[in-house]
C-alpha cells in the first residue's frame, strides 16, 4: 500500500468526525477548518456513535492525565492526522508542558497551512505545541520523537488513534518497545480495529482492500487480549484492553442517553457487532512511580 493511501485515511477520519460534530455528538469548534461539510463519504448513525465513543475516550483520558500531573506532563500523538485534540484541550483550559504531533510530512505541512489560515486555531497555538514529520516505521522514529521533547522524563501520554494497524507488525512492535525506553514514565492509549477473521471482520478488510487500503497490522493483534499482550511483550509493565462495547459503557450514563436521543438507531445488534471489532488499549511503564497504573482503562464497567 502506498503512503498516499495511508494518508487518505486521515481525510476519512476527519470527515466522519465533522459529520458527527455537525449532528451534535460532541462539541468541536475546530473540526470545520479541517474538513468541508461537502465531504461526501458514506456516514451512518453507527459510525457517528463509534466515533463519539473513540473521541470521548481519548479526550477524557487526556484530561484525566493532564489533571493528575497538573500540567507537568507531555502528550505525544503519533499519526495525529488532522485531529483537533490540542485545540480542544486548550479551549478547555487543560494544560500540559508539551503536545507533540507526528505524521507524514505531507500531513504535517497541510495541517500547519490550515492553522496559519484560521485565527481561532492560530491564536490558541502556543510554545507548548510541536509538529514533526516522521515515518513511524523508521528505525529512528522513537529517538527522533524523544529528541523533539524538551523533558522526556516527565509523565507522557502517547496516543495512537487508528494508526498502528497501518504499520507492519515488526515496525509497530519496534516502535512500542523503543517508545517505552525513550519515555520511561509513559502511558499509551491506542485504538484499533480487531477480529478480522469472522464474517464481519473479513468484509471490513475486504471493503478497505477494494479501496486500496490494507491493514498490515490487523492479523498480528487479532483480539482484545492480543492487544494488551503486544504492549506487555514490548516493554510496557501493565496493559488493559477493552472492546468498543465496553468503552461505550465506561461513558457516563447521562452522556450516553444524550447521544442515543440524537438520532434513532434501529440496528442495535449491528451496533454491538461492529463495536466488537474495535479495541481501546492502555499500557504503562512507570519508572518515576507516578501512579500511571491508576489511569489504565478499567476492564470492569
Ligand atoms: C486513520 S488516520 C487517523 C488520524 C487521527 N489519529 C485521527 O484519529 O483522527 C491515520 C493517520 O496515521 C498516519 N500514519 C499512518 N502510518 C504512519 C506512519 N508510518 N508514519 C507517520 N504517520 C502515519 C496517517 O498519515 C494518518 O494521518
Amino acid at each position: 500500500m502506498s503512503d498516499s493511501t495511508i494518508i487518505e485515511t486521515n481525510s476519512d477520519a476527519t470527515g466522519a468526525k465533522r459529520y458527527a460534530v455537525d449532528r451534535g455528538y460532541w462539541s468541536d469548534p475546530f473540526i470545520r477548518y479541517f474538513s468541508s461539510r461537502l465531504d461526501k463519504g458514506r456516514r451512518t448513525v453507527i459510525l457517528s456513535r463509534r466515533y463519539f465513543t473513540r473521541v470521548h475516550t481519548f479526550f477524557t483520558q487526556a484530561v484525566a492525565f493532564c489533571s493528575k500531573f497538573q500540567g507537568k506532563c507531555n502528550i505525544v500523538s503519533l499519526g495525529a492526522g488532522f485531529d483537533t485534540l490540542y485545540w480542544r484541550l486548550k479551549a478547555n483550559g487543560t494544560t500540559f508542558s508539551q503536545f507533540v504531533e507526528v505524521d507524514f510530512k505531507e500531513v504535517i505541512l497541510h495541517k500547519a497551512e490550515i492553522v496559519k489560515r484560521h485565527r481561532p486555531l492560530h491564536d490558541l497555538q502556543g510554545d507548548d505545541y510541536t509538529a514533526m514529520s516522521h515515518d513511524l516505521r523508521a528505525e529512528d522514529a522513537a529517538a527522533s520523537i524523544r529528541a523533539a521533547v524538551t523533558d522526556p522524563s516527565l509523565p507522557t501520554l502517547i496516543m495512537t488513534e487508528c494508526v498502528l494497524v497501518y504499520m507492519p507488525p515488526n515496525d509497530s512492535h519496534r516502535l512500542i518497545a523503543a517508545m517505552a525506553e525513550a519515555f520511561p514514565t509513559s502511558i499509551w492509549l491506542d485504538y484499533e480495529p480487531i477480529n478480522a477473521t469472522d464474517s464481519f471482520g473479513q468484509m471490513m478488510v475486504h471493503n478497505l482492500k477494494a479501496r486500496g487500503c490494507e491493514l498490515p497490522g490487523i492479523h498480528a493483534s487479532p483480539t482484545v487480549a492480543a492487544h494488551s499482550r503486544r504492549f506487555e511483550d514490548s516493554g510496557y509493565e501493565h496493559a488493559t484492553a477493552v472492546d468498543l462495547n465496553h468503552a461505550y459503557q465506561l461513558i457516563p450514563a447521562d452522556e450516553r442517553r444524550r447521544i442515543q436521543r440524537l438520532e434513532f438507531l434501529d440496528e442495535l445488534e449491528e451496533w454491538t457487532l461492529i463495536n466488537s471489532h474495535y479495541c481501546c488499549t492502555t499500557a504503562c511503564v512507570d519508572a518515576a512511580n507516578a501512579g500511571l497504573q491508576h489511569l489504565l482503562l478499567p476492564t470492569q464497567p
